[in-house]
């Protein structure tokens, strides 16, 4: 670990507009600096630096963040990394600290459970002969450290040999609480690792040998493990996402039967639908994917819903269709190498994969067709693919570019729709963009436990992330873009620090004390009302207790 007093440091040092100002062109607008954004192509530009802040932002895709994230995302570099490239700029040597953090321990569990798992497949014939099967070599299981969990709380009963705490195996979700004790949480399953970016051992997959149900199983998410901001194999195949295009995939074994067969630029879901924040990880990599999913129907409508998210974060995607009831793993298994990659020749963007095998012989079909196409296009970040793809779709239906683009630009329901949910938001964005930007602000967001009161998923988790961090004296913005462990939070920070496009006019203290004490007393009576509906006449009474408090204070 890096000494935080460095961090702190090379923060302070660098300048972002030195920085930024050497990759891309910038020029002074006002309290600003003005440029064409990096991560997407512009005509006009929309990518903002701050030096007041020390933060950048554009307007136009979302990125957003501080010098260090802007190493980090521009250079492809972990944090550490982009620490020591920051400080190698400046001249600053760079000490090491070995330090242990409260998920140390959960870390520590994670990783000796997955030497266990692997010792445990070493002695099963019945599992190596199902992963033999399937087609996996030794090297590919080693690499991949799959393993075995067998029956009967083994892992329990090994955890004082191996050192791991209760709490570690606890709160690292390998064990579940029952009347009579512990129990082992993946019993008689192959076991599938799943590391973080920097690899390690973060949580857990397991397949049941054979039929058995439910037959995947993951581990609950805990401080270390959020399903939806992780792929698996993402780690195994970072060296090779930045040359080679990425190819998604649904399965576990539809990924290692790829790797298996020298594919190593291959990233697989976690058995949910692909999350804004997995996108955005992806596009750390590459501007492109391949989705390469299953061919039925829901494989189809999984793809659909990717296109979308993938737009949004950047990348534009192709998608090889397999035929139906094959996934990449039984189709490389039954129809060899040469198939597969002929079908990956066969890839098709995304227009030919909506308009794929529909018909376009009336009107209704069509404007069906284009209404998905132009929703479509409606999200996408990057303004040349955006016009690409209009003239693309202009010819294939026979109209106007001008009158697709300007179909693009306007009439959107959807848009509508979302500006007034944003609207509603306003309230509780204020608030929360306010205690980012004042350390006086946060204080009174840890008081009155802001997080606990706000609804949008983004904000609340913001609002931990200061509750967390307001004590600290470096604290504002461009420390919480530093510890913001997703960028859609990160991006949310920096728009803030851009108060001229946000109206965002900061409150006296005990103006916005106020706000947040009518905000607070509003949720109680609201939480009240429920806990009397549910019968939950303990909890009803201490919220009740508690609003009393705060109205006399008012
Ligand atoms: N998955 C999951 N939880 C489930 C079902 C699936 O996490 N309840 C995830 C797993 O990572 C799995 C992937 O979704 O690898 C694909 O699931 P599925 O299509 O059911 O996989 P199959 O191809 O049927 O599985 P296998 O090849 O192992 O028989
Ligand atoms: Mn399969």
């Amino acid at each position: 670990m890096i000494k935080p007093e460095i961090i702190e440091r090379i923060r302070q040092e660098t300048d972002i507009v030195d920085l930024i100002g050497s990759y891309v062109p910038l020029k002074k607008m006002g309290r600003y600096y003005r440029g064409l954004c990096p991560f997407h192509t512009e005509r006009s530009p929309s990518f903002y630096v701050s030096p007041e802040r020390q933060s950048y932002h554009c307007f136009g895709c979302g990125a957003g963040g501080t010098a260090i994230t802007f190493v980090m995302v521009y250079e492809k570099l972990e944090f550490p990394e982009a620490v020591r490239f920051l400080a190698k700029r400046l001249g600053i040597k760079v000490e090491e600290e070995h330090f242990s953090g409260e998920n140390t321990f959960i870390y520590d569990a994670c990783e000796k459970a997955a030497r266990f798992f692997e010792e445990c497949l070493v002695k099963s014939t019945a599992a190596q002969r199902y992963l033999a099967e399937r087609g996996l070599s030794a090297n590919t299981v080693r690499r991949f450290r799959l393993g075995f969990a067998p029956g009967g709380n083994l892992l329990r009963g090994a955890a004082l040999r191996l050192g791991i705490s209760e709490a570690g195996l606890l709160r690292a979700g390998l064990v579940v609480k029952r009347d009579d004790g512990l129990i082992d949480y993946f019993r008689e399953r192959i076991i599938f690792p799943i590391f973080s970016v920097s690899g390690r051992v973060i949580g857990f997959g397991g397949r049941v040998l054979g039929n058995g149900e439910p037959k995947y199983l993951n581990s609950p998410d805990t401080t270390i493990f959020r399903k939806g901001e992780i792929l698996y194999g993402i780690f195994q195949a970072k060296a090779y996402i930045k040359e080679r295009v990425p190819i998604l995939v649904e399965g576990n074994f539809d990924l290692l039967t790829l790797v298996e067969q020298g594919f190593n630029n291959v990233v697989a879901g976690l058995g949910t639908a692909l999350t804004p924040a997995q996108a955005t990880l992806l596009r750390r990599y590459n501007q492109e994917i391949i989705l390469c999913y299953d061919g039925d129907e829901a494989g189809r409508k999984a793809c659909r819903r990717s296109l979308e998210v993938l737009f949004r974060a950047g990348i534009d995607p192709q998608v090889v269709v397999l035929p139906s009831g094959f996934d990449p793993d039984s189709y490389m298994r039954q129809m060899g190498k040469e198939s597969f990659l002929a079908r990956m020749e066969e890839r098709e963007d995304f227009v030919a994969f909506v308009v794929d095998g529909r018909r376009l012989d009336s009107v209704s079909a069509k404007r069906e067709i284009l209404n998905e196409l132009t929703a479509l296009l409606r999200v996408m970040v990057d303004d040349t693919s955006r016009e690409l793809y209009i003239n693309r779709i202009a010819e294939m239906f026979k109209i106007d570019r001008v009158r697709l683009d300007n179909i693009v630009k306007t009439g959107d329901p959807a848009r509508d729709k979302a500006s007034t949910k944003r609207r509603c938001g306003q309230l509780e964005e204020k608030l929360v963009a306010a205690v980012v930007l004042e350390k006086e602000f946060a204080r009174i967001a840890y008081e009155f436990a802001l997080s606990e009161i706000l609804e949008d998923e983004t904000l609340k988790k913001i609002a931990r992330l200061v509750e967390e961090n307001w004590k600290k004296d470096d604290y504002g913005p461009g420390l919480l873009m530093d510890l913001a462990e997703d960028d859609v939070v990160r991006s949310r920070i920096a728009q803030w620090t851009f108060p001229d496009f946000m109206e965002l006019a900061l409150p006296s203290i005990d103006e916005f004390r106020n706000r947040v004490r009518r905000f607070r007393s509003q949720w109680l009576h609201n939480q009240i009302k429920v806990a009397i509906e549910n019968g939950d006449e303990i909890r009803a009474e201490s919220l009740l207790k508690e609003r009393n408090r705060l109205l006399k204070d008012i």
